[in-house]
This record gives C-alpha cells, structure tokens and sequence, in this order.
C-alpha cells in the first residue's frame, strides 16, 4: 500500500506517509518548558506508528510568548536556548520510535493577537465584528501595525529558533504561513490583512516578502541540507477579498519554492474568519478539503501535505493512490486513537477509535479517548478477577464494560433495548451528527472481541441481579426526558430522541423546542421541512455549550452572520426561524402559543405545527438510577456513571466510565 510506503523530504526519511500536524494545546510545565506528560504526549503519537510528528506553533521571541500567556496558552516554547534540552527528550522519545520530528514556527501573533501588517478594521468597518473571536466572546481585537524594524527582528528570531529546534535534534522545521489572521506570515500574504503601501505590501511581490525573506534566513539558519517545510492556506476560504486558491498556485507555491522551502503543508482557512477551515466540525465531510491540496500538488514537484478530517487510512490510501498528496496529517484522529497506523497494519482496523469531529479538546482532552488527558488513571490487570455486571449498554456502559474486560474481569451486560447504543446512538440518527455514530460502533466492535456476555432487550431488576451474584454492579441506565406539563397529552409532541427514531412521523411544520435541539432543526430543515426553533427563556443564545468550531457553523446556518464570502447566502437556511426568550403559554389545535422576549420587549405568536419537538438540556432529563438505592447492602460494589450519575455528555459518559472501571 502506498500509504506504509517510505518518503524523502530533503534526505529526511519517512518511514510512511503518515503524520501529525501541528496542534498547539500539547502540554507544557510553566513558562513553556517540556515536561514529562509534553514527552508522552508525542511519543504515544510516534508509538501508534505515524512517521512524521509536528510540535505545535511556538515563536522566536519572547515578546511573542507574553502575548501568548495573555491568551492563557501555556504551550512549549523555544525563544531561547534553555528551551533546547527539553526538545531534546521530545526529539529522542519520538526517534526511539523510527519516527520523525518537526517544530513549526510561527511569530508575532496576527490579527488574533493584535498584530497585523495593516491596522484594523478588516476587511472594513461594515463586516469588522464578523469573526469567531466576537461571534463567541463578544470581544473585537484592538489592532496595531507591525513596524518594519518589529518584521526583521522576527526574521531574525524565527531564523534562531529554526537553528534551536535543528540543536535539539528536530528533523526539521516547518514556517507557519497558514490560516489568516491566526498567524504573523499568513496576515502578510493575505489581501485581506495587508494593506501596507512599504515594500511588505502592495502587490503579490511585497506581500510574499516577509515569507520568502523568512525562509532564507531559516535556510542560513540551519544549512543547505535541512528540511522546511511550508504551511500554506491553499484557499483563505474568504472569497476574493483574501488568499484564493488561484493566487496559491500562482504566487505563493512558487515564491515559497524559489526561496527554498522543500514540501508544502497544505491546509486553508483563517482562524477568526473561516474557521471551518482549521477546525473542521464534523458536519463536513471527512477529506473535504482535499480538491484544495490537489490543486497545489499539480503546481509543484515537492512533496505535498493534505489534511482535513481524515480518520482512515483507506481515504488517506485513496488520496495518494489519486495524487492528490504525497503525505497525509491526521490530527483529531491521531488523538483519539494516536495507534490508528499501527492498528491498521496490523489488519486490525476494527479496533481503531475513530474521531467524531466534537473539536472538545482535541488532545487535551479527547472525549472519547480517556488516556488522552494529563494524568489518568492507569490501565492495569486487576489484583483479583470478579464478577462485574454492567446495566445499561450506551457509550457509558460499553465503555466501562470494555475496560473491565480488558482488565480481566469478568463482565456481563444488560441492555433494555434491542440494540447497543444508547443515547449516543440515537442522537447520531441525525445525519449532520451521524460521526457520533463511530464511538458506538467502535465499542459493540470492541463488546464481541472482548467476550463480554451481552443480553439485549433485558431490562435488568433486583431479582436479575440477585440471580446473578455479581461482585460489582455499575449502573449506566442513562436518563429519561422529561416532558413539560404544557406539552403532556397534546398531539404531534415528541421528544428529541423520539423524533429521530421514528422519523416518519415528523410533519411538515415543527417546531423544536429548546436550543439543545438546534442541530436537529438544522437536519429538518435540510430536509425540506419548515422549522422554528424555540430558545427558551434563560438559555441564552445558540450553542453555547458546544465548541467555538461547531458554533461557528451553527450561528451562520442559522442566523444572519454572514462572512463576506462567495456565497453567503447559501449558509442561511431560509426555512428556519430561531425565537430567543421564549415561553410557551399553551398549546391548542391553533398552534403553540408563545411569548417571545427580545430587548425587554415582549411578542405574542400563535406557531400551528404538525410536530413539536422536545429538545430539552442535559439538567432537565431524568437520570434512571431507582435501582441504586435497591441494591445498596445486596451487592458489595455498587457504582454509577454516564447520565445516570448525572446527565452530560459523551466526555462524562466515557471518563466516568473509566474511572469506575479502572479502579475495581
Ligand atoms: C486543538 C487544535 C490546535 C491546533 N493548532 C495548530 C497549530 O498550532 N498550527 C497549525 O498549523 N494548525 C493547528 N491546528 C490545525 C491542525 O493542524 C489541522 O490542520 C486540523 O486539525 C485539521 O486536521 P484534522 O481534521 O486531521 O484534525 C490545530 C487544530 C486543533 C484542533
């Protein structure tokens, strides 16, 4: 396959076309040093046999590295000398795997942080607040211009820390010139960001200087036979106004090659502007920026990177055999099964724990994968083997059950429902959440390997369990939703879960209740249905519990954010109403009868619908638990996780699963 097959970037040899991009939120002890969890970090990466790690962006000064404690980023840094030993371990953790290292540097911010070629407003006043930054926090960023003596003392400290990182035995270097405002490089190539009149400006000349002119300072920085990489947008994803794909091929790929650089990194977006770029949610298809990272490929004869939601090494395999790419990143999905390579070469690919594209964490922590966080609790054969029953067979309860086995218990689960899944599998009957579906079939995989005794459609009571004689009950019996005294008895309710799995029965008007159930709407309304969705009072606004990458999506499918883009107008779903503040007074064969509170303003509307849907927040579904207080004194262990511990999310279903599980 071509994907294990061996690659040369400037004599640095790949054992594979597999790696892991830059992240930044690796850990780090204080003031940016490497620490003992920064080197497992890497190294379990390099263990799961990807054959190229990338450090996350760190700088050359420590200018830069104030500004970004301001951000409260404690990440590894390299601005001086006394930063070389700990890379060093990093270097040595990762080679003593057959894999190679490579630091990417960035400097001086970008707009994100205040710093940019042109002062603000971008592009101008009238679309200025239109970024992630204000869109989440309500914040617009004071910016100020980068003077040109600010620009080659950044040369030079950018050229400085390429020189450290080849000290430290790093394989090689990568410039950041990717992702818009997010990065110093970027905001100088981007129309968008530079609007400089200096020889940093003007035209495609100018504003490629900063990046060419870095370049070969890094080239006398670190030798004629040093790998560097480039990482560019291949599309800023901004339209007109910023980097297009035409003016990469065009300008850039051939600028950055003239000035040295060996492989391109290609990604694309801009981090306050088109983050769906960067972090991809999963409501994108896996592999959607690819067509991107062709296009570049055919303009150059060095190795291209491509990146972007990419879980198997079957898509990454196809990728290559097409020419879309030479090398393949996989970020979220090297952490939340860093042995994805290993796993697959081993035939065995059943077993990887594919990324549901959540964007929590993101390595610090992953949702899914428990041991992706700084200290948990080991995974250890337990001292005496017991008899373990687990009631409930959602994520929670696989979860737990799996770790149980794998320790050597012995393990029996019930499940009330004919199939194994629980909450977790019905929300992922929603197509634009369907990703979630990977943790489910990943777990019933892991059920069957594992031998764990399965009784389906066995809703378990005291007489199962005393019949059993367990040593441990851990109960994952999830939570139940809780229907409004308004809705109770009236036709066409349904609650969130009920709507997805007998989907038939949703009419053409709904009306979904609670912004828990935005997504949902969005999925009805894509479906041709004429949707409103109603925010109750005190929820606030859209999203807000779910991560900046999601939102951002959320907030222009459903309101009128719009980005100046190509096609603006093609995010905002016409058929989808949102009311914020509201409260449902009664429902009658006229419709749902409403108050709606904007500005201390109040507006009475009468909604007719054929279906309405209950989409309550995690606080007001019921946790099934009855059974906890019963087998108090009837069982030596008796413990509870997931929802029925308390009602939350798939992050909480798995880790308390684990840490019940990795401790009995
Ligand atoms: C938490 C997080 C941190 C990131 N930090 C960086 C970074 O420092 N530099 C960079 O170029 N890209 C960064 N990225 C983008 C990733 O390198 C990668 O392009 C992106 O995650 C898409 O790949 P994936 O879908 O395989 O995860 C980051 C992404 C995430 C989710």
């Amino acid at each position: 396959m071509k994907v294990f097959e061996p690659i040369e970037i400037k004599g640095m040899k790949l054992k594979n076309r597999i790696g892991f991009p830059s992240f930044l939120n690796q850990p780090a002890a204080d003031e940016g040093y490497v620490s003992d969890v920064t080197v497992r970090w890497f190294e379990e990466r390099a263990k799961g046999g990807a054959a190229l790690i990338m450090t996350g962006a760190v700088t050359g000064s420590p200018v830069d590295e104030q500004l970004a404690a301001s951000f409260n980023m404690n990440n590894i840094r390299l601005y001086d000398d006394k930063f070389i030993p700990g890379f060093k371990k990093i270097a040595d953790a990762v080679h003593s795997h057959g894999a190679k290292l490579g630091v990417q540097i960035t400097g001086l911010g970008g707009p994100l942080s205040g710093r940019a070629p042109s002062p603000e407003p971008f592009p101008d006043e009238e679309h200025a607040t239109e970024t992630l930054l204000y869109l989440t926090a309500g914040f617009r960023m004071p910016i100020t211009e980068i003077s040109v003596e600010e620009i080659e003392q950044a040369e030079r400290d950018i050229a400085a820390a390429a020189a450290r990182a080849k000290a430290a035995g790093a394989d090689c270097v990568e410039l950041h010139c990717a992702h818009g405002g997010a990065t110093f490089h970027c905001s100088f190539i981007s129309p968008y960001y530079n609007r400089r009149t200096d020889k940093y400006g003007g035209d495609w000349e100018g504003r490629l200087r900063l990046p060419v002119e870095t370049i070969m300072k890094i080239r006398e920085a670190v030798g004629e036979d040093y790998p560097i990489l480039a990482r560019i947008d291949s599309d800023q994803l901004l339209g007109e106004r910023g980097i297009t794909l035409e003016d990469t091929v065009k300008f850039v790929v051939p600028a950055l090659e003239k000035a040295g650089v060996d492989c391109f990194d290609v990604t694309q977006g801009d981090v306050l502007r088109s983050t769906e770029g960067i972090l991809i949610p999963l409501y994108y298809p896996r592999g959607c920026f690819m067509h991107l990272t062709a296009e570049v490929k055919k303009a150059t004869k060095l190795p291209v990177i491509g990146v972007g939601r990419i879980l198997d090494l079957d898509m990454a395999e196809r990728f290559l055999q097409e020419g879309k790419a030479d090398i393949i990143f996989m970020g979220r999905q090297l952490t939340s099964d860093p042995e994805t390579p290993k796993k697959y070469s081993e035939g065995r690919p059943e077993d990887i724990r594919k990324c549901i594209g959540c964007l929590v964490g993101c390595g610090r922590p992953c949702p899914i994968n428990y041991d992706m966080q700084d200290a948990p609790i080991a995974l250890t054969p337990a001292e005496k083997p017991k008899k373990v029953l687990v009631l409930g067979g959602g994520a929670a309860g696989m979860e737990a059950a799996r770790i149980a086995a794998l320790r050597g218990h012995k393990v029996t689960l019930m499940e009330k429902e004919a199939e194994l899944g629980g909450l977790v599998a019905t929300l992922a009957l929603n197509p634009l959440v369907a990703e979630f579906r990977n943790v489910v079939d990943y777990l019933t995989t892991q059920m069957k390997k594992l031998k764990v005794d399965i009784r389906l459609r066995k809703e378990a009571t005291l007489a199962d369990v005393e019949e059993l004689k367990p040593d441990v009950v851990i109960l994952a019996t999830g939570s139940t939703a809780t229907i409004p005294e308004v809705a109770e008895g009236k036709p066409g309710v349904m609650t969130h879960s009920e709507a997805l799995k007998r989907k038939k029965e949703v009419g053409k008007k709904v009306a979904v209740w609670g912004l828990f159930g935005c997504e949902l709407a969005i999925a009805l309304a894509e479906e041709g249905k004429d949707v409103v969705l109603l925010g109750r009072s005190g929820e606030g606004s859209l999203a807000t519990d779910l991560s900046a990458g999601r939102r951002w999506y959320l907030l222009r499918r459903l309101t009128d954010v719009n980005v100046p883009r190509v096609a603006p107008e093609a995010m905002r779903l016409s058929n989808l109403e949102v009311l914020y503040n509201v409260k449902v007074e009664d429902i009658t064969a006229e419709g749902i009868k409403v108050v709606a509170t904007v500005d201390n303003v109040e507006t009475k509307r009468v909604i007719p619908y054929d279906t309405l849907i209950l989409s309550r927040r995690f606080g007001e579904r019921q946790a099934n638990d009855s059974l906890f207080d019963e087998l108090q004194g009837k069982v030596a262990e008796v413990h509870k996780i997931g929802d029925c511990l308390q009602v939350r999310s798939i992050q909480d279903a798995v880790w308390t699963a684990n840490e019940v599980a990795r401790k009995i």
